[in-house]
């Protein structure tokens, strides 16, 4: 991976530019509503940041053949992710800001800042320090997006899985649909009956179950 650091004015306006482009041609993407909600955010720190970082990931840096990319060749662009990740720990442990621009064309990107053919730009970071920091995210505050529940994120294995439910809360909130009692067997979640629901819809709702006692864990204070 390599870092171009960013401070000169003209510079910096070059990227605005390129974002602004870009910016403009997302906008088009969202209709009504969305694209004067989307217009309104303000999604870069550019010109005001007093560095900028380009963080970039060298493809052919030691040659074809690499230990740790024989099997997955990409992993060196997750490499370079993983610095992204932990600049931006690092600065927000020294209280700085760091905000990734993601809208912006590569190709101008490399030309502004004559990256070589071979090298790619993974993220152009604006770090700096910030006026304030936001308890929950914008976009999560202006109704954008929600945020996700932890709970449907995270899967196990089947077996895991299942002793992480109790077999009778797993019971009460299973009933078969063809209203028998007998315990939902434990290999495949489902009774003997003929017409009860079909294991997709089961794990369906043991997932259910699940992410709702996973969440509560989360919401506790650790
Ligand atoms: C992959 C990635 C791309 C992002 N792209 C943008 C972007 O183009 N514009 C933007 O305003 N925020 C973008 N963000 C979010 C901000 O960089 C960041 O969340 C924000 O500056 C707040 O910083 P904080 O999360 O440290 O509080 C991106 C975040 C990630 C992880």
């Amino acid at each position: 991976m390599g870092f171009v650091v960013v401070k000169e004015a003209d510079v910096k306006q070059q990227v605005k530019d390129a974002f602004q482009l870009a910016h403009n041609d997302a906008a088009e993407m969202f209709e009504g509503d969305r694209q004067e909600q989307y217009k309104s955010f303000k999604l870069e720190g550019i010109m005001e940041a007093p560095v900028g970082v380009c963080v970039t990931c060298d493809r052919l840096r030691n040659g074809p053949v690499v230990i740790g990319r024989t099997a997955i060749p990409e992993m060196d662009l997750y490499s370079t992710v993983c610095a992204v990740q932990n600049l931006w720990l690092a600065a927000r442990a020294e209280n700085l800001g760091l905000g990734w621009v993601s809208i912006i064309d590569n190709e101008a990107l490399k030309e502004i800042l004559a990256i070589p053919e071979h090298v790619v730009p993974i993220a152009y970071l604006c770090i700096g320090y910030v006026s304030h920091f936001h308890d929950n995210p914008e976009l999560e505050k202006a109704g954008w997006l929600p945020r996700e529940n932890i709970g449907e994120l995270i899967h196990y294995t089947v077996g895991k899985w299942f002793y992480e439910v109790s077999v009778a809360e797993a019971n009460a909130s299973l009933p078969c649909d063809e209203g028998c009692s007998k315990p939902y067997r434990h290999e495949d979640f489902r009774c003997d009956c003929p017409g009860a629901a079909d294991l997709f819809q089961l794990r369906r709702r043991w997932f259910h179950l699940f992410s709702e006692k996973l969440s509560r864990r989360f919401s506790q204070p650790f």
